[in-house]
């Protein structure tokens, strides 16, 4: 038997990226998202329009897709409710996000110099997809606040290990556990793998999605 529901997000599940850009004054800015799907060569970034890589993005026209794996879940959620912008949009305040300017040294991970952009991969991060931007398209209803951003993929850099043995131009599914986002808690392997702070700041109970609430603004 179905009901009817009106879940607050529709975060059914999708893996975590950390979108790499570069600051205004040429120092990196790093921002966990999970709104992402590929297709072909290209990404579909959903991202906030006031975050400071939606910002960095516009300007730059380039970015780099890290894939953590889901064992990287303390590093990305530690990189939760900060941003890189020096004023904190209001909708943030409430949820109690702070400005970051070095994100990389926050979440402990290091910055490697990339072959075709300027912003730096993750080099903890197995996978890492040096992207340009084709188009940013508005996305949902007006006044959403949240921008589609179409990225192509120019590099791709993947930790060895995760080649098929077969094929080394492959990487093997059986190998790849890619961090998963689903209704704003983590997930690897199937399993709910680490306590989320996003999920925190959306006042959410964890792992019991709010019912019947008001969506409001569509982004995290
Ligand atoms: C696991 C996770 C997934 C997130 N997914 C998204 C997303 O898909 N889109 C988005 O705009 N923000 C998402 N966020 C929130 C951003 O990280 C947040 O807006 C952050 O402030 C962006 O940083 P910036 O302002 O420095 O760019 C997510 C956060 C976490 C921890």
């Amino acid at each position: 038997m179905h009901v009817v529901i009106r879940p607050r997000v529709l975060y059914f599940g999708t893996p975590v990226v950390l979108i790499s850009t570069v600051n205004e004054d040429g120092s990196a800015n790093l921002s966990p998202m999970s709104s992402v799907w590929w297709i072909g060569q290209s990404c579909m970034l959903g991202l906030d329009e006031t975050s400071k890589t939606t910002e960095n993005i516009a300007r730059t026209g380039e970015c780099v897709v890290n894939l953590p794996s889901s064992e990287m879940v303390d590093a990305v959620d530690r990189l939760a409710l900060l941003t890189g912008s020096k004023r904190v949009p209001p909708h943030k305040l409430q949820k109690k996000y702070r400005y970051e300017p070095d994100k990389f040294r926050a979440a402990g991970l290091t910055a490697w110099p990339s072959d075709e952009v300027a912003a730096p991969r993750v080099a903890e991060c197995p996978i890492q997809l040096e992207a340009r931007v084709d188009r940013i398209h508005p996305f949902a209803e007006e006044g959403s606040g949240v921008v589609a951003i179409d990225a192509r993929i120019v590099r791709v850099h993947v930790e060895e290990k995760l080649l098929m043995s077969s094929n080394p131009r492959y990487i093997d599914p059986d190998k790849w556990d890619p961090l998963i986002m689903k209704f704003l808690e983590f997930y690897g392997g199937g399993q709910n793998v680490h306590p989320s702070r996003l999920a925190e700041g959306w006042g959410a109970p964890s792992r019991t999605d709010g019912v019947g609430m008001d969506p409001g603004r569509l982004s995290a």
